[in-house]
Formats: structure tokens, sequence, C-alpha cells
């Protein structure tokens, strides 16, 4: 094959974001064949919504069209471990949303199987594929910025404020033992390392719930809804609301991040800020198309993305002009096409700029030692979760 529109795929799940996938991959001239819901009804329903040729009965079913080459994994994270391991059992390629599994020991099952494979495997780190941190992780792996001392910011949202917001992301069996860290934590803590190309060496966490019983809508709800149901039931909630860390990244540098799905009016706030010895770059998923770069002796720069004026990485990632914007949904395009020049080439590259499974799992393994660190109270190490 030489060319995407010859590569048939399938998306599992039909929510918010199996939604994005299929529309980011017909934009890059993936052809998409079908969709595969929670039951073959709802396939039915998403196919015709979404008008793509099929609405698959069952897994079997997908995997057994010959057309599928590649399949993406958008269902709750409970379902990505069976999954992918039967795709990939099936000789697809895959694409699994974050997290990519419940546990560290799914995690690594799944690195296993991927590597046997010899298929791409990549999991749905998009945040990197904005075309300012394509920029930013150029210039501060390429010393831009001085040697990196500081690493800063939080992922803050809104949508679980009040008792009555609910979604199967509040359910430790559906989303996993940590949900503020896993859902969105792990986002950032994958773009920091991406950035600066370090990774967290120690962690010290600390996890509150300050909602501990919601009321479940009796009907279902879907992601990001922030309607009220009449009727609700009351539920226990063992899963964190907010999470603070503080981090010790290999060769020195220092850094914390507050992660919150309380925090009023912050709809999807990635922040992050990195202080160099030579200057400092801050930038806001909110306002994404704007980079602040940090002097000491000389005045502050506000970079607008603008393929003109970044470096190859930021630009191969951009679409538009400057000042024509672009934003979340962009950044699938731009993280499928790097997965998909894997898939042409019928196997994983040596440094692909996409998350692969191990990146994935090494999420698993942060989000162990944060549970770790948040249950004794004290650092931990990621070299003492990686040795068990
Ligand atoms: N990369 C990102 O920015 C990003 C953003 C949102 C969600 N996600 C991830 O995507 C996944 C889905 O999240 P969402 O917000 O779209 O959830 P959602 O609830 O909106 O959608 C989940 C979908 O999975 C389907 N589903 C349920 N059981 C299924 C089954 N047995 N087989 C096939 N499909 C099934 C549901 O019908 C639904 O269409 C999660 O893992 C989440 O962490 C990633």
């Amino acid at each position: 094959m030489t060319r995407r529109s010859e590569i048939g795929a399938a998306v599992i799940g039909s929510g918010f974001i199996g939604t994005v996938h299929v529309e980011a991959l017909r934009r890059i001239g993936v052809h998409v064949t079908g969709v595969l819901g929670s039951n073959a009804d709802r396939s039915a329903e998403s196919a015709a919504a979404l008008d793509v040729p099929r609405g698959y009965a069952s897994l079997d079913d997908l995997l057994a069209d010959p057309a599928v080459q590649v399949v993406h994994v958008t269902s709750p994270n409970q379902l990505h471990h069976p999954q992918v391991k039967a795709i990939l059992a099936a000789g697809r390629h895959v694409i699994c949303e974050k997290p990519l599994a419940m546990t560290s020991a799914e995690s690594a099952d799944l690195v296993a199987a991927a590597a046997a494979s010899g298929r791409v495997a990549a999991v749905n780190f998009n945040l990197r594929f904005y075309p300012l941190n394509q920029h930013v992780s150029a210039l501060v792996r390429g010393g831009g910025v001085g040697n990196v001392r500081l690493v800063t910011g939080r992922y803050f949202q809104d949508w679980l404020l009040f008792d009555t917001d609910w979604n199967w992301r509040l359910e430790k069996s559906k989303g996993g033992a940590l949900r503020a860290v896993g859902d969105i934590g792990s986002h950032w803590l994958d773009l920091t390392t991406f950035l600066t190309g370090l990774r967290v060496e120690a962690l010290l966490a600390d996890l509150t719930t300050f909602i501990p019983i919601r009321r479940k809508p009796a009907g279902s709800v879907l992601t990001f809804s922030t309607e009220r149901a009449a009727e609700t039931v009351p539920m226990n909630i063992d899963t964190e609301d907010v999470a603070l860390i503080l981090l010790r990244f290999e060769g020195g540098a220092r850094g914390s991040v507050a992660v919150s799905q309380l925090s009023a009016g912050r709809k999807n706030s990635l922040a992050y800020e990195i202080d160099g010895s030579t200057s400092a770059v801050s930038w806001d998923s909110e306002t994404p198309e704007q980079l602040w770069i940090g002097h000491r002796d000389e005045p502050n720069e506000l970079l607008i993305r603008n393929p003109a004026l970044m470096n190859p990485a930021g630009r191969k990632a951009a679409r538009l002009p400057g000042g024509h914007v672009e934003g979340f949904a962009d950044t699938f395009g731009a993280a499928f096409t790097a997965v998909y020049d894997d898939v042409l080439a019928g196997r994983p590259s040596e440094a692909p700029s996409y998350a692969t499974f191990a990146d994935g799992h090494a999420e698993m393994r942060l989000g162990d030692a944060v549970l770790e660190s948040a249950r004794t109270g004290r650092w931990v190490a990621t070299s003492e979760v990686d040795a068990r």
C-alpha cells in the first residue's frame, strides 16, 4: 500500500471521542469501514448517524471483515485490554485511547502482545500533536530553553463539579482505580515527558475525593453532559476528584501538577510552564494557538501558531496558515497521520512521535506510583514500581 485511501479502519465506540476519530480519519483520507457500539442495534444506529458502511454486530464480526487493517479503540477503559488483545491476535494494527488499560499488569501484557505481533500499536495521547507542542518538544529537546529545571502546571476541568454530575469514569470497575489522574493527569504526564524528553523518577501524591457520594441518574448519560436527571440513585465514590503531585525528573529537574475535575469555569485547561536555564515556555490548551516564551534580559514573546514561524516539527503538524485557528479535533488528524505513516510502512518505526504502547505502559506505572504514594504518604521512586 502506498496511499492512506487504500487503508480500511474500523472504530470501536461512537461516543464523544469515537466520533472525533471517525471525522479525523475521513479528513486524512483513510477509509472508515464501520463502527462497533455496545450492541448490534447501537452499532447500526451509529453507522447510520456517522454515515459509515457497516455497523458491526460484535468484535468477532468486525475482525472477520477483511477490509479492516487498523482498529481504533475508543470504548470505556475496562474494555481496552480485551479488545486490543483480540485485535492484535487477529493481525491488525491498533490505535487505543488513553489510558491504555485498567492496570499496569494489563498494559505490560499489551506491550508484549504488540511486540510479538509486529503491528503498529499506538496510544492516543493526541495533545502532543498541537502544532505548538510539537514545536516546543523540538525546541526544548534541542536545548532551546537551556537545561530544564522546573516543569509545572495543571489539568483542570469542571464537568464533575456537582454531585449530580455522572459518567462511567466515576465507577472504578469501568474507569480504573485512578480517575482524575488516569483520565486527564495522564495527558499532562505524557505531554511533559514528550516535551522535555525527561522521564519522572519519583513522585509524591495527594489524592482527594471531595464528593464521596454522587447521585447517579437512573438512565444513561453522555460524556460531558451537564443535564440533571430527575431520578437518581446514591453512589459511593472511591476515586479522586483532585490530585496534587510533586515530581522529580531524571537529570534533576523538578515539577508539580494539580489535576482537578471540579474547577468551576475550567472546561479543559491543560497548562504547563517549562523553566530552563536560559528561557521558559508556557502553554494552555484553552488558548492552544499561543505559546508564551519568557526571557530575563529581553521582552517576552508570544508565538501565535504559524507554519511560517515554527520549527519543522511544529510546521509538520499544522494544517492551516497562521491566524486560521486550529484546535482539539485537528490534533487527531496530525496524530493519526504519524501513525498511518507507520501503517503504510507495515511496521512501527524506531522512534515515533506518537505515543507507543511502551509510553502508555509508562503512564500506567506512574499511576501505580501515584496510588502507592497517596496510600503511604511518602515519595515513591518509579524504579520501585518497575521492580515489581
Ligand atoms: N484522547 C482524548 O483526548 C480523549 C478524550 C475523551 C475520551 N478519551 C478516551 O476515550 C475512551 C472513550 O471515552 P468517551 O469520552 O468517548 O466515552 P463515551 O461514553 O462518550 O463513549 C464510549 C463509547 O463506547 C461504547 N461502548 C460501550 N461498551 C462497548 C462495547 N462493549 N463494545 C464497543 N463499544 C462499546 C459506547 O456505546 C460509547 O459509544 C476512554 O478510554 C477515554 O479515556 C480520550
